[in-house]
């Protein structure tokens, strides 16, 4: 197993590339299956994540290609419809591919997600939408097994606006008879996307970007090239290390992902410029406590919660930091304290006092965004830390450490 290990408080500098967003990624790979030819996508970050959704593809039949950020997917020769358990145990997203099975061939045999590091992770909205169409859903030895003959149509609402349910139920419903509409449906900037790359396809959706969307069934759907948008969780990350460390640039990004953020770290103190395609931040020298709530976009990214933590552990004063997405997202805050944070955690909800300043230490990571806040508090801290279990970290950030050592910063992967 792989860690990190950092020297801290290197200054950082230059400039850094942002690669295309995992989130956009995963479910527009899952997409490809409801087409009958070539789908090639630019822009796709070479990640865990990726490699993982590729595998799954091609146990089901499509065949794939990957290389140098593109990928090329072809589901003529679709021979399986089903999401065995070892993949689905180690990337939840793997439950996108039980929409457009079923929108395409009226079948699909998904493993049912288990338990998650950020608490329970239910996929009810899912199965009730899949059910709402017209599917015949049932569980059977951890598995769902969703069938029907033709989707229809019909309005379904979601008590939360889901992403993943969201995401899912678009792909069933393009290839359905009939118009579906969801209402409180996810606006995130990767629905977005996805929502753009079906249209593309030849897909009929309406109030894309809004929380209304009608869904109008089309026949079949064509071949398409498209480009992954910005990721906006690792743009978020690299700025959050740049608001205490450096004078850094981001390019590829889009500043319009990140308005709550970029707001936020106004607030602490930041100064930040916005370009077209880049957003630059320089270190911080005063950087004030400021109380965060997540929410659904475009509030505060619960993806972005823990380095908002990690930073506001060196702030002047205390901050409340509260999560309404992921109420129990809190495994960074123990590993936080290790190295010196002052955070009482209750609930969905951390109160940081800021601290003159964090010490290396030991620690661990536990998921995606946990560890990115590792990093950052690694960074920040005076002396050596290393970061364990970092296969966590590469679910979701193409290379960190060689980005961050492009900046300055004094980190390199080590096996254990
Ligand atoms: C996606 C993101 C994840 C991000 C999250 C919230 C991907 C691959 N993952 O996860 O990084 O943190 O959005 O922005 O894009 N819920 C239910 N029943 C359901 C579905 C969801 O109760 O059937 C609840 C969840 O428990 C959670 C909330 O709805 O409290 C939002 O979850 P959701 O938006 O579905 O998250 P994911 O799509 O799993």
């Amino acid at each position: 197993m792989d860690k990190l290990v950092v020297y801290g408080r290197k200054p950082l500098s230059g400039s850094v590339e942002i690669n295309g967003a995992k989130n956009a990624v995963l479910p527009i790979m899952a997409a490809a299956l409801l087409v009958d030819g070539k789908i090639k996508l630019n822009r796709v970050p070479d990640l865990r994540d990726t490699r993982t959704m590729i595998r799954l593809l091609d146990m089901m039949g499509v065949k794939t290609d990957f290389r140098e950020h593109c990928l090329t997917m072809d589901a003529s020769n679709v021979s399986s419809f089903e999401a065995p358990y070892d993949l689905v145990s180690t990337m939840r997203a793997s439950f996108y591919v039980m929409g457009p099975l079923l929108g395409r061939f009226g079948e699909a045999r998904v493993s049912l997600p288990g338990g998650c590091a950020w608490g329970p992770r239910p996929v009810d909205y899912h199965l009730k939408g899949f059910a709402k169409l017209g599917a015949d859903v049932r569980l059977e030895k951890g598995y769902i097994i969703a069938r029907a003959k033709k989707l229809k149509g019909d309005r379904i609402h979601f008590e939360i606006p889901s992403v993943g349910a969201t995401g899912n139920i678009v792909m069933a419903a393009v290839l359905a008879e009939g118009t579906t509409q969801i209402t409180n449906a996810a606006k995130e900037p990767h629905i977005v996307q996805l929502c753009e790359v079906l249209i593309a396809m030849g897909a009929q959706i309406e109030g894309i970007g809004t929380s209304v969307l009608k869904i109008h069934g089309v026949k079949s759907l064509d071949p398409v090239e498209a480009t992954t948008i910005p990721d906006m969780i690792e743009a978020g990350t690299f700025l959050l290390a740049g608001a205490t460390l450096g004078d850094i640039t981001l390019n590829n990004v889009k500043a319009s992902h990140l308005s709550i953020v970029l707001q936020k770290l106004d607030q602490a103190g930041c100064k930040i410029q916005v370009n077209d395609e880049s957003i630059s931040i320089e270190k911080c020298q005063e950087l004030e406590a400021v109380d965060m709530t997540t929410d659904v976009h475009p509030g505060f990214p619960t993806d972005l919660q823990a380095q908002w933590v990690a930073l506001m552990s060196v702030a002047n004063g205390s901050s409340i930091i509260t999560d309404t997405i992921y109420h129990d997202r809190f495994a960074h805050v123990p590993e936080l304290v290790r190295l010196g944070a002052n955070i009482f955690h209750e609930n969905n909800v951390a109160v940081v006092r800021g601290v003159n300043g964090l010490k290396g230490a030991r620690v661990m990571s536990t998921d995606i965004r946990a560890s990115a806040s590792l990093v950052i508090a690694a960074l920040m801290a005076e002396g050596k830390s290393d970061i364990s279990r970092i296969y966590h970290i590469d679910r979701g950030y193409e290379k960190i450490e060689e980005k961050f050592k492009s900046l300055g910063a004094d980190i390199s992967r080590e096996s254990e």
